[in-house]
């Protein structure tokens, strides 16, 4: 990483610092001071006045992939029921909310992502009678369910598809996009697809090709037409009536394309392990147009009709932040969280680098001046971080510092099911064991996403608790030491780690909605402030196999008004006279400045 901005960094450090403690250190004099008739500053009656903070921004959020989680029937598929039966081990967790990803009917070529009816549950997940009780069961435990929405495409078995395809004159023709060859009889422009090679496939039928940004199983709706828009959002209507918390929305980028399909500037690299000039290309013409905010800013305020308190989730990978700030909405007024990837991207994805970690995390405070964010390090489309950061050595004690980073950042932590027992990504060994069309397609170079979807562990039996059938993807070989069961009862493990951080936050103001500001600019250690109006803590995360300190003095404050809260490491819990705070190798500490 290029270091420009160091000497200047420390600085300003120091003043956003003292600026902070400028604004909090009279209110906490007027809360100390019960007798005296209580000064508010304007400041102070303006906070008075606002309104709770909606849910969404405090909670942890835990994203299950439904096939994988957790089968009740013994077909080898997870389905709705096995998450009801687990509801209880989230509850101790202490997640807040779970993102389901796609139950709907469907053929299964992109598990899931191919929906053929929006309105109700593929049998092999259950019926809409277990989607109730499942709600039901996680409202009662105050946990929010949010689900899936496919706006941007259907599958091709979708009525509304075969309706489109069957003749041109067909009154849904409309709602795909539809094109005539080129007089040469080639497809109407270059553009490629995330699954490769090409965008467009043609119907022999009726002699148009129609477009699809992903499997050609998985036909792109147009949502230039308004009838699309009118049928589409009856479907959030659907699952909020039926106590639905919010969506994610998948690949909403993707939703509009150029009128003129414009051909996308082609980029000199070629697609990854491909020799055959597969080109990257820039996607100018069908990504992030502005009509898609126009949407969002529609979708936000029907959802606000039947909802208010429902959250909308954008999932958008663009490779820069001003981009992303466009799904806020020009008013405020479009998706809630729009998904913060740059933790999954270059070079955040692949490096356990403090230098790095501390400039993308400054670059969202920067872009998002005071908005709310998300982080998230792992999916269901990425491998994932446990082994993406592992050393191979310190796997454990790193995924407990990552476990403390995306706890205790400024936004909303994702987690992904299985990461808080630190599933390793286990990919499949022959082409023939893929499932993943994709996997197939770009073997070996890409063997798809099956690695982070194997089924959860739960126990050490052989199918690790997961099913009592054959699994539909191979249960690691790791299940057998590595299981909810083995970790439950061993104090330092990594599940009971996740446990007490996502409890700590809980109950910390300032983890939960206080100010972000780094702390010093040591290129091993990431370091940082989290200040509410009535609590100061301090996030040291050594991302180095070296020990390192941690200097406490400035801002007010010295080593010993603070106490250890939570560590990664056994150490003493509390207070700290040394005057810095010594770190081992790969070691997380939280730190709560005492009696301020
Ligand atoms: C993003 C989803 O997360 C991914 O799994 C899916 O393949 C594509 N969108 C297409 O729906
Ligand atoms: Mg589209």
């Amino acid at each position: 990483m290029k270091q420009t901005t160091r000497a200047p960094r420390a600085a300003l450090d120091l003043l956003v610092f003292a600026l902070l403690l400028s604004t909090f250190a009279p209110l906490r004099a007027a809360q100390t001071s019960r007798t005296a008739r209580p000064t508010r500053s304007r400041a102070d009656s303006r906070r008075g006045a606002e309104p709770a903070p909606a849910w969404w921004k405090r909670a942890v959020f835990y994203e299950i992939y439904p096939r994988s989680f957790q089968d009740s029937d013994g077909d080898g598929v997870g389905d709705l029921d096995g998450i009801t039966s687990r509801l209880e081990y989230l509850a101790r967790l202490g997640v807040d909310a779970v993102w389901i990803t796609p139950f709907y009917p469907s053929p299964q070529v992109d598990f899931g992502y191919d929906v053929s009816d929006y309105e109700a549950v593929d049998p092999q997940f259950g019926t809409l009678a277990d989607f109730d009780r499942l709600i039901k069961e996680a409202h009662r435990r105050k946990i929010k369910v949010v689900i899936d929405f496919v706006l941007n495409h259907t599958s091709d078995q979708h009525p509304f598809f075969k309706e489109s395809r069957s003749s041109r004159e067909n009154p849904k023709r409309d709602w795909y996009i539809w094109r005539d060859p080129r007089p040469d009889g080639s497809r109407p422009n270059n553009w490629s697809s995330s699954f490769g090679p090409v965008a467009w496939t043609l119907d022999e039928q009726t002699g148009q090709f129609y477009y699809h940004y992903f499997y050609p199983q998985q036909p792109e709706l147009n949502w230039r037409n308004p009838e699309v828009e009118r049928r589409m959002f009856e479907t959030v209507r659907f699952w909020l009536r039926r106590g639905a918390d919010g969506f994610r929305l998948d690949a909403v980028n993707y939703l509009f394309e150029d009128p003129r399909l414009r051909d996308n500037p082609v980029l000199p690299e070629l697609r990854p392990g491909t020799t055959t000039g597969e080109h990257l290309q820039e996607k100018k013409y069908n990504r992030d147009l502005p009509e898609v905010q126009d949407v969002m800013v529609r979708l936000r305020a029907f959802n606000d009709r039947v909802n208010p308190a429902s959250v909308l989730i954008g999932e958008a990978y663009v490779p820069k932040w001003e981009e992303l700030m466009r799904y806020y909405g020009p008013a405020d007024n479009g998706v809630h969280l729009p998904f913060n990837f740059f933790l999954i991207m270059e070079p955040a994805r692949t490096h356990l680098d403090a230098n790095v970690f501390r400039s993308v995390v400054e670059a969202s405070e920067k872009a998002l001046r005071g908005r709310w964010t998300t982080y998230v390090l792992s999916n269901h489309d990425n491998p994932r971080h446990y082994d993406r950061y592992g050393d191979g050595a310190h796997n454990d004690l790193i995924a407990k510092l990552a476990a403390t980073m995306l706890l205790t950042l400024r936004g909303s932590p994702f987690l992904y099911y299985g990461e808080e027992i630190g599933m390793v990504t286990t990919e499949p060994k022959t082409i023939d064991e893929v499932r993943d069309p994709v996997g197939r397609r770009y073997w070996p170079a890409n063997k798809g996403r099956d690695g982070e979807r194997t089924p959860m562990q739960w126990d050490a039996s052989p199918n690790a608790g997961f099913t009592r059938g054959t699994p539909w993807l191979p249960v690691p070989p790791s299940a057998r030491a590595k299981n909810v069961g083995a970790q439950e009862d061993d104090p330092n493990s990594l599940l009971n780690f996740y446990r007490q951080l996502i409890a700590l936050r809980r109950r910390a103001p300032a983890l939960l909605d206080g100010e972000y500001a780094s702390l010093g600019e040591d290129p091993k250690l990431f370091a940082y402030w989290r200040k509410s109006r009535t609590q100061t803590m301090v996030v040291a995360l050594n991302m180095s196999g070296e020990a390192r300190t941690l200097n406490l003095g400035g801002g007010g404050l010295s080593a010993s008004d603070f106490r250890v809260a939570l560590s990664s490491r056994p150490r003493k819990r509390g207070q700290l006279t040394d005057g810095e705070l010594a770190l081992a190798p790969f070691e997380a500490v939280i730190l709560e400045a005492s009696g301020r």
